[in-house]
C-alpha cells in the first residue's frame, strides 16, 4: 500500500499569482480544464497501490471543502485535507501529520509539490525507489540548461547508481543541470531524520534567521535532502520530460498548454465537443459551455463551465473561466478571462507570449518583474479579473485588470486597479 501527499502551501505564497489568486486559491486554479492539483490526484489514482491522498496546506479547510467533495465523489480513493495552522515548510507538515501518513503502514509515500505540471511518472519513480533498498528519498529530476538550473534544487549524482552525492537548493552559481522536479517517493523511515532536525533546534528553532520562532517549520530541501546527499540514502531518477511550475499568470498559460497535451493523450474522452465550431487542437471545452458554430478556438485554450462564446469569436492560447461571456467577433490571445466576466463585441484582448519555446521539454517561465526600469509594465499575459465588464470595440493590450471593473475605453501596458 502506498500513499500520496500533495503540498499546497497557503495564502502567503499566492502573491506572484495575483490578481488570479484574489479569486482562486492557486492550487485550485484550472489548467487543462481541471484544478491544478486535480492533475496530481488523477495521476495518483492511476496507481492501484495508492490508497489515500493527503493534501497538506495552510488554507482554511472551508476553502478546500467543495473541491474535496467533488474529487472525493469523482475518484474512488480516500482524499483528505490536513490544515497546518501556521506554514510548516515543505517537511514540517509531513512531520506534524506523520501519524496520518503512517496509518495503515504504507510501504512508502509520494510527495508532490502542488504547483508543478507534469506527466507524473509515479510508477517509474516508485519502481526505481524500490530498487534502491537503502534509499530514504528518491527524487524525480530533469535536465535544465545552465542558466535556468540555479532557480531550482540542483543535484550532483553518481551516474552509475543514481545516488545524489551533493544537493544544493537554488545555488548562487551553476552546480549541475539536473534539477529537482518537486516529485518524490519517501520511505516512512524518513521520519526519524525529520525528528532529528526538529529536536536539534531546541527552543530557539529559528531556521531562517528572521527572528521568528518557528520550531515546527522544516524545509525538506535544505534540512533533509541536503544532509542526506552523499550518505547513500538519497537517489534520483532523471527523465527527459515536459515539466513546468505554475508560479504566475504566464506560467499558467504555459502549463495549460502542457496539461492539454497530456490530458489529450491520456484522457481523450474529455475532448469531445457539443459545438461545431472550428477547433484547432488542443482545446478543452466544458460540456456546459455554449460556443457558436462560427467561432474559431485554439490552439491551447481551456473554456470553463457555462461560458458563452458568440459568433465569429477567435480565441487562442488562453483560459476562459466559468460563467464568462464573450460577445461576437471578439479576439482573445494569450489572456486569462476571470469568472463571470462579460466581454463585448469586436473587442481585442491580447497579452504577450512570455513563455519559452513550446517545443522545449523543459521550460523556465521568465519571472519578469511587473514593471521595467522605466516604470512601464513589462510584457505580460493579459488578465481580466473576476466579474469585469469590457465594453464593445475596445482594445486591451498587455493589460491586467483587477476584479469587478467596468472598462469603457482601450488600455495598453497598464494595470487597472
Ligand atoms: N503544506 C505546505 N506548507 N506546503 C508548502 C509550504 C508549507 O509551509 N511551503 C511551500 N509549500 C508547497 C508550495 O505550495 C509548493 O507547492 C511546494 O511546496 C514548493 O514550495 P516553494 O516554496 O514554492 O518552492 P519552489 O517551487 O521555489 O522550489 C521547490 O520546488 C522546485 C520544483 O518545483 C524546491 O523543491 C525546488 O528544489 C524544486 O526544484
Amino acid at each position: 500500500m502506498l500513499k500520496s501527499v500533495i503540498l499546497i502551501g497557503g495564502d502567503r505564497k499566492g502573491t506572484r499569482f495575483r490578481p488570479l489568486s484574489l479569486d482562486f486559491r492557486k492550487p485550485l486554479f484550472p489548467i487543462g480544464g481541471l484544478p491544478i492539483i486535480e492533475h496530481h490526484i488523477q495521476a495518483c489514482t492511476e496507481l492501484k497501490e495508492v490508497q489515500e491522498i493527503l493534501i497538506i496546506g495552510s488554507y482554511n479547510s472551508s476553502e478546500m471543502k467543495s473541491f474535496l467533495d467533488e474529487v472525493q465523489a469523482k475518484y474512488s480513493i480516500n482524499i483528505r485535507y490536513l490544515q497546518e495552522f501556521v506554514e510548516l515548510g515543505t517537511a514540517g507538515g509531513l512531520y506534524h501529520f506523520r501519524d496520518q501518513i503512517r496509518r495503515g503502514n504504507p510501504e512508502a509515500f509520494f510527495v508532490l509539490n502542488g504547483d508543478v505540471c507534469a506527466d507524473f511518472p509515479l510508477r517509474q519513480l516508485y519502481e526505481f525507489h524500490k530498487s534502491k533498498p537503502k534509499a530514504l528519498v528518491s527524487i524525480l529530476s530533469t535536465e535544465a540548461d545552465r542558466t535556468e538550473s540555479v532557480n531550482y534544487g540542483c543535484l550532483v549524482t553518481n551516474k552509475v547508481t543514481g545516488e545524489v552525492t551533493h544537493y544544493v537548493e537554488k545555488p548562487n552559481s551553476y552546480v549541475s543541470p539536473l534539477i529537482n522536479c518537486g516529485i518524490y517517493v519517501l520511505s516512512t523511515d524518513i521520519f526519524p531524520a525529520i525528528a532529528n532536525v526538529f529536536y536539534s533546534r531546541g527552543e530557539s528553532g529559528d531556521w531562517n534567521g528572521n527572528g521568528i520562532k518557528d520550531e515546527g517549520h522544516i524545509q525538506l530541501e535544505q534540512e533533509i535532502l541536503q544532509p542526506l546527499a552523499g550518505t547513500e540514502k538519497l537517489y534520483t531518477i532523471s527523465l527527459n520530460m515536459k515539466w513546468s511550475q505554475v508560479k504566475n499568470a504566464a506560467s499558467a498559460i504555459y502549463a495549460n498548454r502542457q496539461a492539454l497535451e497530456l490530458q489529450r493523450k491520456h484522457y481523450p474522452e474529455r475532448f469531445t465537443y457539443k459545438t461545431n465550431c472550428t477547433i484547432i487542437d488542443n482545446v478543452f471545452i466544458h460540456p456546459t459551455a455554449q460556443i457558436d458554430d462560427t467561432a474559431v478556438i485554439g490552439p491551447n485554450v481551456s473554456i470553463g463551465k457555462n461560458v458563452v462564446i458568440g459568433p465569429g469569436v477567435r480565441i487562442r492560447e488562453s483560459i476562459i473561466l466559468d460563467y464568462s461571456t464573450v460577445d461576437s467577433h471578439t479576439l482573445i490571445i494569450h489572456s486569462i478571462i476571470g469568472r463571470n466576466s462579460k466581454i463585448g463585441k469586436w473587442t481585442r484582448i491580447e497579452g504577450t507570449q512570455v513563455d519559452p519555446d513550446p517545443n522545449k521539454p523543459f521550460a523556465k517561465i521568465k519571472n519578469l518583474p511587473l514593471f521595467n526600469q522605466n516604470g512601464k509594465l513589462n510584457p505580460s499575459t493579459a488578465i481580466i479579473g473576476n466579474g469585469c465588464t469590457v465594453s464593445s470595440e475596445i482594445i486591451l493590450l498587455n493589460t491586467i485588470i483587477l476584479p469587478s471593473k467596468e472598462l469603457t475605453r482601450s488600455f495598453k501596458n497598464e494595470i487597472i486597479l
